[in-house]
């Protein structure tokens, strides 16, 4: 049985942490965010804790939040880092967590959204195009196979991503019972 967050996954820069304020503000629940909380955890940002930590601690990080996180937050909307649902064991923790939506856009829109960001540790070096393109094929089978609905966010403009979601969540909900 799933609790009843709404969870956001998708890559860096499918708008996962704004459409996640926006929902927050329209649904009228809080918006949580795992990167956000790690930091928090850990007094330090993402990119000192790849950096001094490594990935790998990091990676724990995440599966440690997501287990507090099914332990005490229901009727919340919750975005997860990009890497998040790699591990089988965290796509488990995002499904039981509440209604998984992938958020899909292509690597032309990561890369405009994302253009000389130095907070994301895994895009930065010589060529951030080549790195987005292959990670995003490297993680597409993972972000389908832990998502309960897919929507592609490209084309959305202002609200219309927030709707989107609202209704695809809704319509899901309805099938379910
Ligand atoms: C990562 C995505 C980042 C952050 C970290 C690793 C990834 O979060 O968790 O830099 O592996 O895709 P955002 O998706 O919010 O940028």
């Amino acid at each position: 049985m799933k609790k009843n967050n709404i969870v956001l996954i998708g890559f860096m820069g499918s708008g996962k942490t704004s459409n996640g304020i926006a929902l927050s503000y329209k649904l009228k629940k809080p918006f949580l965010d795992t990167d956000h909380r790690i930091e928090q955890l850990e007094k330090c940002k993402i990119s000192e804790l790849f950096e001094n930590r490594g990935e790998a601690y990091f990676r724990d990080a995440e599966t440690e939040c997501l287990k507090k996180l099914l332990e005490d937050t229901d009727d919340s909307i919750i975005s997860v880092g990009g890497g998040t649902p790699l591990r089988e064991e965290n796509r488990l923790l995002l499904r039981k967590l509440g209604y998984v939506v992938y958020l899909r856009v292509r690597p032309e829109t990561v890369m405009a959204r994302l253009k000389g960001d130095t907070t994301r540790p895994l895009l930065q070096g010589e060529d951030p195009e080549g790195r987005i393109r292959s990670l995003m094929e490297s993680r597409k089978e993972a972000y389908e196979d832990a998502a309960d609905i897919i929507l592609d966010m490209d084309d959305y403009k202002n609200r219309e991503g927030v709707n989107a979601i609202v209704r695809a969540v809704n319509e899901y909900r309805t099938k379910e019972n």
